[in-house]
């Protein structure tokens, strides 16, 4: 493709004449739009890249490793794996209100990539994957969703830090972004995922957070999600995960009498994540997950599928 090809060499030769010979620094999400920035980052300027990954332990199973594996062995990309779960487990711990929640997240993250930074020695960029509309979001005036949950982003990070911004993607929207990424040869399945929201499973075992449950989510999460693809139907839905509710109920396995949490699939389609409906997704298929969940997930004894629009529901559940 002329146009993204022409594009492509026309944003890395700037990136390689705004950065010189300076070193830069990008947290690396694992999303699309970081990941697309650290390629195209990459291949302008190299091993003066460093990419800082912060496993919160709040992101999807296996997250971590995949990243690394993704990125750092596949595009031999330099990233600082940090992991951090204890952290935003232990400043977690007890803690039940959504907002609460967030915001503890969003300050953690940014304490421990505020360290990590700072341990690079000489970095002059501070690089991220803004994109156009994240740039117009931030411009206007809040709207309500806004307002009813505080949308923090984790690669959003404190303007005081003394870095000079890279922002190779500002001018593309989203689908933009996708093709620049298969171009850039980041394989399919990774640039087409489904958004993450940054305080990641944080607000999706509802209530107060801790490690079991993270587990037991990102088991039943990973199973639903290994559906959707496996039934070609993943690029179908906009978003899709499961939810955690701390809510156990009565159940039989054999002879024994189970007592257990309860998960909730919830998928949605939307074009702008500001009204959604829920995924009609076929009754074979949604038995097949709440099967497998409840089989080969120890903890969980009830599956419920979420079938509220937005709005009034909205699309997480904290
Ligand atoms: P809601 O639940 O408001 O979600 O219908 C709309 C979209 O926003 C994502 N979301 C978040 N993303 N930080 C984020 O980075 C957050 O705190 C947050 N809350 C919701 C959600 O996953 C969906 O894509």
């Amino acid at each position: 493709n002329w146009k993204l090809t022409s594009y492509i060499d026309t944003t890395v030769a700037a990136i390689k004449e705004k950065v010189g010979d300076q070193k830069v620094i990008l947290g690396l999400s694992g999303g699309v739009d970081s990941s697309v920035a650290a390629v195209l980052i990459q291949k302008a300027i190299g091993d003066q890249l460093t990419c800082i990954f912060v496993d919160t332990g709040l992101l999807r199973k296996d997250e971590a490793k995949k990243v690394m594996e993704n990125y750092g062995e596949h595009f031999n990309m330099n990233i600082k794996l940090v992991d951090a779960a204890d952290r935003f487990l232990s400043k977690l711990a007890g803690v039940d209100d959504p907002e609460q929640k967030r915001k503890i997240i969003g300050n953690e993250f940014i304490a421990v990539f505020d360290e990590e930074s700072h341990k690079i020695e000489g970095a002059k960029f501070l690089a991220q994957g803004t994109i156009y509309p994240d740039v117009i979001e931030s411009q206007s005036v809040k709207g309500p969703s806004a307002v009813i949950k505080s949308h923090h982003n984790v690669g959003g990070l404190p303007e005081d830090m003394d870095f000079e911004l890279l922002e190779p993607l500002r001018e593309l929207f989203k689908d933009e972004v996708r093709k620049v990424g298969e171009e850039l040869g980041i394989p399919h399945h990774l640039v087409y995922r489904h958004p993450f929201p940054g305080p990641g499973l944080g607000i999706r075992v509802l209530g107060a957070v801790d490690a079991d449950k993270v587990r037991i989510l990102q088991e039943a999460d990973d199973i639903f999600i290994e559906e959707l693809y496996k039934n070609d139907l993943y690029e179908k839905v906009s978003q899709a995960f499961v939810v955690l509710l701390p809510v156990k109920s009565v159940g039989v396995m054999g002879d024994e009498r189970t007592y257990e949490y309860t998960a909730v699939v919830r998928s949605a389609n939307t074009i702008d994540f500001m009204t959604a409906t829920w995924s009609r997704l076929p009754y074979e298929f949604l038995d097949t997950v709440s099967s497998r969940i409840i089989n080969e997930v120890r903890g969980i004894n009830r599956v419920a599928y979420d079938i509220s629009s937005k709005p009034p529901a909205t699309i997480e559940w904290e």
